[in-house]
């Protein structure tokens, strides 16, 4: 009975580039200390991909790993959706080059662009998909490769934004077994200028002049971006508990995005979640976009701080703006 079905993640996997860049190599380029960067955002550290990789390799390493950890091949995929605002190419999409090297030759592709609230926009678009039936093994990859659109010249930006990639698997499973419970998901458009990528679209084709301005790098106003992530991930989680009757008392672990150390206290704060379970690594790999919340999935699994029947909550914001929570049981 297609009402019955609901979804689990059966596999988790993650990337991070080799090369490391740290805070006192961004001393080198742009006016900023290791101490500003650290005290205003909580990051050491990020990392860089090697000149010779597209968005899709991150993401493939990062598949391997998830397919790996369910016990499944790339054959038995029917589904890929790739979030990503960094993508190889304008087309076609990061997925059609992810189900090439992967060999997933039954799974149909897509990217799905909501930039850091991506992931929890694809968990929806997966859980919706596979509970209706329309797919059954989904293939879930965050991937980011963001360094190639940063202005090395603008400390409030280049310090932040960084490369990765996160995968999940998604599978049908039975009612009351571990699943996703609940998903919801926001946007509002008329904040679009706020944090952008101006030109490299049909609205501001690259031309040389385009490309002097620097319009094909990150522009962001971070300080009202600040705020509204702060209110928008708290609103959000407070729906995903008021829509299961659960609280934050049940929760065993919370995922935000990982945009900034004081982005993430403050929404704990407002949650009232002890930090003790609130999972962080933004010290280690910066703000990857879409993939911050899978990779730091993959390393709550892979550390013992989810187990099985444990309560987890997602939620992201980005670019859009867009905004959005996962519930899962674990
Ligand atoms: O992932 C999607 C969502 N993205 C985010 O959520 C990012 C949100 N925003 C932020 O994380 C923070 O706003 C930033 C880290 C970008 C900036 O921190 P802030 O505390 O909001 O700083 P600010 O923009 O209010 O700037 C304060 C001062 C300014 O100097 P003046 O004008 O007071 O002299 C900045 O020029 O800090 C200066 N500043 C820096 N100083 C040293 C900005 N960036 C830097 C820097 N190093 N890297």
């Amino acid at each position: 009975m297609a009402g019955r079905i609901r979804t689990k993640i059966v596999g988790t996997g993650s990337y991070l580039p080799e090369k490391v860049l740290t805070n006192a190599d961004l001393e080198k380029k742009v006016d900023t200390s290791d101490k500003w960067i650290i005290t205003r955002t909580g990051i050491r550290e990020r990392r860089m991909a090697a000149r010779s990789q597209a968005t899709s390799d991150l993401g493939y390493e990062a598949a391997v790993q998830a397919l790996e950890s369910a016990g499944m091949k790339a054959r038995d995929l029917d589904l890929i959706l790739v979030a990503t605002c960094t993508p190889d190419a304008l087309m076609p999409s990061t997925a059609c080059y992810l189900q090439s090297r992967l060999g997933a030759r039954k799974a149909a592709a897509m990217d799905l662009n909501a930039a850091c609230t991506g992931f929890v926009y694809g968990i929806t678009v997966a859980d919706s998909m596979i509970r209706a039936g329309a797919a059954k093994n989904c293939l879930l990859v965050g991937a980011e490769i963001l360094t190639r659109f940063i202005n090395w010249n603008d400390r409030g930006t280049c310090i932040l934004f960084a490369d990765g990639a996160g995968a999940v698997v998604m599978a049908p499973t039975g009612l009351g077994r571990s699943e996703v419970l609940t998903t919801h998901l926001y946007a509002d458009g008329r904040q679009a200028g706020l944090l952008c990528i101006p030109a490299l679209g049909s609205r501001k084709p690259a031309t040389p002049a385009v490309l002097e301005k620097g319009l094909n790098t990150v522009h962001m106003k971070g300080n009202e971006t600040f705020k509204l992530a702060v209110k928008g991930m708290a609103q959000a989680a407070q729906q995903a508990f008021k829509a299961t009757g659960l609280s934050r008392d049940d929760l065993s672990l919370f995922i935000p995005h990982q945009a900034n150390i004081r982005i993430i206290e403050a929404t704990a704060k407002r949650l009232k979640i002890p930090m003790s379970k609130v999972m962080v690594n933004i010290d280690r790999y910066g703000n990857t976009s879409a993939a911050t919340i899978p990779i730091a999935l993959d390393e709550a699994v892979l550390r013992g701080r989810i187990k099985r029947g444990d309560l987890v909550l997602l939620g992201a914001f980005g670019a859009g703006f867009t905004w959005g929570s996962a519930l899962l049981r674990w």
